[in-house]
């Protein structure tokens, strides 16, 4: 629906570098930018972005694509709203063809939805009807600012059963819309629709782009079972993948290199509004390994700030395992009996919190905080000896493993040798992503690389090599593009031909391909060499069919047709030139 012309010059007008840079750490090195890969696990950098020819490419698992695919892949956002996100930043109007209908997009529709309850939301905690919970609650007894309910979009889901079902009918969505979403029910029994947010504060969850994707709803009542009810699940929100606050944080992260992660909703809240807006919460659960890795493209040291009771304290514990794997150093901040981040900001502000946060303790002597290692006997040694060493070997930086292993041993009063002895199986560093990736047939894989470096002989490619002399299926299909798009612009263009490829390990192909750098001068050499060996190989699978043809007809008895089968044969042998059927 948005002309070809329109994505072209988009894309033209976006600078892959600057785009990823918004997302994770780039350095130079050369003539492209490489960091830690966002799409696998990785304590040395892989992932590499070209500037000139505006595609990424991670040389660990394998992902690659232009800036929109980037986007779609990193943002989980369609190709259209990938599109109109970069219009915007570039100023550019898209004038769309006839028959677009952007909400035809599910992706774009969930979004939609959880906007449109923002709306809603905030307007009826803005009714006078519900000053109380404003007045009372929020500002009152929570001690939440103005400032604060804005910033973090309050809001109120009222006690009706399908305030936001008519509130959304008329802005265009149904209640199966709604229920897709996470933000409506169908009642089995009746048949009918309902809200699934009713009597709760309305606190948004949004994703890096500072979108809403899902809602967590405090209770207003007390004695209610579930303090809070979240967005279930949905395409547009995997919860996994989220940290509450982060979209918010993540300049402020980026800028110190540090990250407090706490555990609700409101210790974000209650934090940033003395001042400390570097923070995340784990919403209650322990963090994924994905968690931790969003957080490593901004931070270099992790914050944990729990509060004091034992929940808080082992949510502490469960977390650091794939804190450490994301190559994060960990502290702990050590929460006051009886308080918790939230509690502690209204109470003493901002001062308070830098003294804790400069107090922070390593998590080695935060693990043995309550043991009294002097007196712990070889079997209470042993286990902290196991769970420490094996912990180390989750750093993947040798330096910073061996401080780690000197410091337990002298915590624990024990050689140092025997923690480098009692890491069990040490982790690979990286995941083996690369394992499942198909391996291409060399010379197919860099006759393509070759073509797209403007080879002079690139014509003569196109009339001789076809899409079926290709082994691999994928590469094939590439190859046929290439074919296409050449005969269509006059040039092979690796960017346009990613524009509204959909299929991420095609896009990741092609992307593979291009990032192969070839020296110019070596370019058309090369292509005369893949030339040759596919031609030589094409000659040899003739030769090899013939000669199945030949033993079925000698075995016929066809001596006739053998002889001629034989004669076949041999001009494929010795004439090479004559090659192309
Ligand atoms: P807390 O109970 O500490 O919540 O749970 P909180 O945000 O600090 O709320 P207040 O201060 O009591 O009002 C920490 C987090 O765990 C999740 C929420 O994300 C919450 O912010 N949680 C907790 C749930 O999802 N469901 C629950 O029933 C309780
Ligand atoms: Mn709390």
């Amino acid at each position: 629906m948005i002309p070809e012309e329109t994505i072209e010059q988009i894309r033209q007008a976006s600078d892959i570098v600057q785009v990823v840079g918004e997302y994770l750490r780039l350095k130079k090195r050369g003539r492209n930018f490489v960091g830690l890969c966002p799409f696998h696990t990785e304590k040395t950098p892989s992932f590499s972005v070209s500037p000139e020819k505006q595609i990424f490419y991670c040389f660990g698992c394998g992902k690659g694509g232009n800036v929109f695919s980037f986007l779609m892949e990193h943002e989980k956002m369609s190709f259209v709203e990938a599109v109109r996100l970069l219009a915007r930043q570039a100023n550019i109007t898209i004038r769309e063809e006839a028959g677009s209908d952007f909400r035809r997009q599910a992706m774009e529709r969930l979004g939609y939805a959880n906007q449109v309850a923002l709306e809603y939301f905030q307007k009826t905690l803005g009714r006078s009807k519900y000053g109380a919970v404003l007045q009372k609650y929020l500002k009152g007894k929570r001690r939440i600012t103005d400032t604060a309910i804005e910033h973090f979009a309050l809001g109120l889901a009222a006690e009706d059963w399908d305030g936001l079902i008519r509130y959304a009918a008329g802005r265009d969505l149904t209640a199966e819309d709604l229920v897709k979403a996470g933000l409506a029910l169908l009642s089995e029994k009746r048949g009918n629709y309902f809200d699934r947010f009713r009597q709760r504060l309305m606190i948004p969850i949004y994703n890096l782009s500072g979108k809403p994707i899902a809602f967590g709803g405090r209770t207003l009542k007390k004695g209610e079972p579930a303090k809070y009810v979240n967005s279930p699940e949905t395409p547009l929100y995997v919860k996994g993948n989220v940290l509450y606050g982060l979209s918010h944080a993540r300049d402020f992260i980026r800028e110190t290199g540090a990250a407090i992660i706490v555990e609700g909703y409101f210790d974000v809240i209650s934090l940033w509004q003395v001042g400390v807006k570097n923070v995340v919460a784990s919403s209650g659960t322990s963090f994924t390994a994905q968690q931790a890795r969003l957080l490593a493209r901004f931070a270099t040291d992790a914050y944990l700030f729990f509060d004091a009771d034992s929940a808080g304290q082992n949510a502490a514990l469960r977390s650091v395992d794939a804190l450490y794997d994301a190559g994060l150093e960990v502290r702990v901040i050590l929460t006051p009996k009886g308080e918790d981040p939230d509690t502690i900001a209204l109470k003493y502000g901002s001062d308070k919190i830098d003294e804790l946060i400069h107090e922070a303790i390593g998590f080695i002597p935060f693990r043995v905080r309550n043991t009294d290692v002097a007196s712990a006997g070889i079997v209470g040694k042993e286990k902290l000896v196991k769970e420490l060493a094996s912990l180390g070997a989750r750093i993947a930086d040798p330096t910073r493993r061996s401080l780690f292993y000197a410091e337990a041993a002298d915590v624990l009063g024990v050689d140092v040798q025997i923690l480098h002895g009692g890491a069990p199986q040490v982790k690979a560093a990286d995941e083996p992503a690369t394992a499942s990736r198909p391996k291409y047939d060399r010379c197919e894989f860099e006759l393509v690389s070759l073509l797209f470096n403007g080879p002079g002989s690139i014509d003569t490619v196109f009339d001789t090599v076809a899409p079926d002399d290709f082994s691999s299926k994928e590469l094939s299909r590439l190859y046929a593009a290439m074919v296409n798009q050449y005969r269509k612009l006059g040039a092979v263009d690796a960017g346009r031909m990613l524009d509204g490829v959909q299929d991420q390990d095609f896009a990741s192909l092609l992307s593979e391909i291009v990032s192969t750098d070839w020296p110019a001068d070596r370019v058309d050499v090369e292509t005369a060499r893949m030339l040759e060996q596919m031609r030589q190989r094409k000659q040899a699978g003739i030769r090899a069919r013939l000669k199945e043809e030949l033993i079925a007809a000698t075995e016929a008895g066809d001596e006739e047709r053998a002889s001629r089968i034989q004669r076949e044969i041999q001009g494929y042998g010795l004439d090479a030139d004559k090659s192309q059927n």
